[in-house]
């Protein structure tokens, strides 16, 4: 496995007469990213991942700086399933000069939810996903299930720009109890790791009480309500049609339609975000 950190040479790497599948990711990584991996194996001959801590989709209050670098753990985890290639770029290698042209993702989808509560968020993450499309010009690029609607924002943006890139999401892993793999699982001291559990248990009970005909409004009061009870600070718990964030879903579940229960809330100072299709 190759470990390249500058795009003139990833330009030269890459063997293009072989699909390439790209998973980008901001590095330290656990067995959801090394799934994403895996799945990109099985579509392209050639696997590139990026490891690269994108400072444009963090707030200032947020935790750009004490995100972890772990490049040489990172890079082990990825030779061990295969990724032929690590795309590693410096933050003066990717952005040399101020980044001023930025992709909006628009209106809609990237203002509700975390866009609501992350403003700018989706911005720098439809920035840096572009240039690093641009910098690795993948067939198929892989993206978590977990972060549904980043995906949903991402997906959108290849199709608004006719990239010739297919969008692969990846179903969500998760530990025994049901945690959703994230790396901000590491922030989490030993109680808050037993507690983190009930963002999931939450967005479980979400869709039992909506399938048997509670409605929506009061099923996402008592999700906020039940995390706030013990503790957590929730943004949003809420249910939404799966294809389409930004529509009213119908105020009742109805069979043959697709929904997503969608969380975000923090359990002391770390914010978890999850959700559940059904
Ligand atoms: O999901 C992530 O890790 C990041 O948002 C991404 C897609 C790598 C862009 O920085």
């Amino acid at each position: 496995m190759m470990i390249i950190h500058t795009v003139a040479d990833l330009r030269k790497s890459i063997d293009y007469s072989k699909s390439v599948a790209f998973v980008p990711t901001m590095g330290n990584l656990h067995a959801g990213h090394l799934d994403l991996v895996a799945k990109a194996k099985l579509k392209a001959e050639c696997v590139v991942a990026s490891i690269f801590v994108n400072r444009l989709q963090f707030a200032p209050h947020e935790d750009f700086d004490s995100y972890p670098r772990t490049l040489d753990e990172d890079a082990a985890k990825l030779s061990s399933v295969g990724c032929d290639l690590v795309f590693a770029p410096s933050e003066r290698e990717l952005y040399p000069v101020s980044q001023t042209v930025k992709v909006l993702p628009g209106q809609g989808l990237s203002e509700i939810l975390e866009g609501e509560f992350r403003p700018g968020f989706f911005t720098g993450v439809c920035t840096v996903v572009l240039k690093l499309f641009n910098c690795v010009q993948p067939d198929f690029a892989f993206f978590g299930k977990k972060d549904y609607q980043q995906l949903m924002v991402v997906t959108n943006m290849v199709s608004q720009l006719a990239l010739p890139i297919e969008i692969v999401g990846v179903d969500t892993k998760r530990e025994v109890d049901g945690l959703a793999m994230s790396s901000r699982n590491g922030y989490l001291s030993a109680a808050q790791r037993a507690e983190a559990v009930h963002i999931y248990l939450a967005l479980c009970k979400m869709r039992e009480s909506f399938k048997s005909g509670q409605p929506k409004e009061q099923v996402e009061l008592e999700a906020i309500r039940y995390l706030s009870t013990r503790g957590w600070s929730p943004d949003y718990m809420s249910i939404h049609l799966a294809q389409d964030l930004v529509a009213s879903p119908p105020p009742f579940y109805s069979e043959g339609l697709q929904f997503v229960a969608i969380g975000a809330a923090k359990v002391g100072s770390t914010r978890l975000i999850d959700n559940l299709h059904f």
